[in-house]
């Protein structure tokens, strides 16, 4: 049983997928694991440690491709790295695969099993291996740390002989895990926190984290969660009245964060052009939205935007990155927890089942087709 593991191709993308913890644990469970040559750099990992750990360093990703059965991976694997790896081999990853038929035909020509993390379904079991909380609450974190840096002034209220310096005001838009965790660093650091969200569960939430909870409350938002825990898209006159409400609001804001997504769909639009000139000099904006088209008018995926009205809209990619180490040993984590119920640890061999619902539900590819309900092809 090898597994590979390389240097991620896409610039942006700074984790890895292999620590030299999941490395040991892999190794124990009768795995042979082999590394690319500073795969972990960008993570803080040096090539010593993962052997110190007792995988071995292939020079390049080629080499460290060739013939593995596994192959574990933070993003899906390019036209290149794809044609390096053997058929029938896993490859487990944050696959992405929304508007990606034509890359997923190519896994599936290649007869690779691929598996989509971001697919785990959120019960109990699979909790350690939920990368989309493991990731999006470093976001949550991250946006409040990136949003107090780019905001010239002090987040907690201080008594100073020189002046009293006041709390700046924090609006978190969109209260699941990155929202709830901006909101417990907001409050950590010192600010007046108010949230929002269109679920009702969320309320209680907020308000447990000591912020103050903002929402048009009619029949539409009490009826806005779905069995599966999620955001419905709101209709017209719902998002007009809370448009209506977050306007009043966001103006006497000092730094908003955005992090409002609905499974399958663009980010909903929540603050306008309107909204934004409305904000003092000097304010800071963070859509953690941007790669899913963007919850803020004028954020750029990739960018930070000045307006001329002097607020920064700050528009990074994969936040979690920004936390590559943390984000990489929690992701790592989530992946082994994945392959571990794949490999039969008595005869130390992989074995996976293929009828078990956490495999069922990540598998896209397998045997030379698109397996997924959601992107099979249609007959
Ligand atoms: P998400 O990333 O899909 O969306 C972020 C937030 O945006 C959600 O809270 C959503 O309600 C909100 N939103 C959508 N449209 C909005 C609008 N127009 N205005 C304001 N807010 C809007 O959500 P995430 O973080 O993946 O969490 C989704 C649910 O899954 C939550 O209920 C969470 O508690 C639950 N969950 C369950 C887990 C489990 O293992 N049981 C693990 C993690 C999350």
């Amino acid at each position: 049983m090898r597994i590979a593991v390389i240097t991620e191709s896409d610039p942006q993308e700074s984790r890895v997928a292999v620590t030299p913890e999941t490395v040991k644990k892999l190794k124990a469970l009768g795995a042979d694991l082999v590394v690319q040559a500073g795969a972990g750099l960008g993570s803080g990992i040096t090539d010593a440690d993962y052997e110190a750990a007792g995988a071995a360093i292939a020079a390049d990703a080629r080499a460290a491709l060739a013939d593995a059965d596994i192959v574990l991976k933070v993003r899906r694997p390019n036209d290149t790295e794809i044609a390096g790896i053997k058929k029938g081999a896993l490859v487990i990853g944050i696959m992405d695969p929304y508007g990606q038929e034509a890359a997923l035909k190519k896994m599936a020509d290649a007869g690779l099993a691929a598996f989509a993390m971001e697919f785990m379904p959120r019960i109990t079991r699979a909790q350690v291996m939920d990368v989309l909380s493991s990731q999006a609450n470093l976001a949550g974190y991250r946006a409040v740390v990136d949003a107090s840096a780019a905001y010239g002034r002090a987040l907690p209220m201080m008594m100073t002989a020189a002046g009293t310096v006041p709390a700046a005001k924090i609006f978190i838009m969109g209260v699941g895990v990155a929202g709830l965790q901006a909101i417990a660093t907001a409050r950590r650091m010192g600010a007046v926190v108010t949230a929002t969200d269109v679920r009702p569960a969320t309320k209680e939430q907020v308000e447990s984290l000591g912020a103050k909870f903002i929402a048009v409350e009619d029949e539409e938002f009490k009826q806005a969660e779905t069995s599966g825990g999620y955001a419905k898209e709101m209709s017209k006159e719902y998002q007009a009245k809370q448009a209506e409400l977050v306007a009043t609001h966001i103006a006497k804001q000092d730094i908003v964060i955005t992090t409002a997504l609905i499974p399958g769909r663009p980010a909903p639009k929540l603050i306008s052009e309107a909204m934004v000139a409305s904000m003092r000099q000097g304010s800071v904006i963070v859509d953690l939205a941007v790669e899913r088209g963007g919850n803020v008018a004028g954020a750029k995926a990739g960018e930070t935007v000045v307006t001329p009205n002097g607020v920064t809209i700050l528009g990074y990619l994969n936040v979690p990155g920004r936390l590559a180490a943390t984000a990489s040993s929690l992701y790592a984590k989530n992946l082994y927890s994945f392959l571990e119920t794949m490999i039969d640890k008595k005869e130390k061999v992989l074995a996976v089942n293929w009828d078990d619902e956490l495999v069922a539900a990540t598998n896209l590819t397998r045997e030379g087709a698109i397996v997924h309900p959601q992107f099979k092809p249609q007959v």
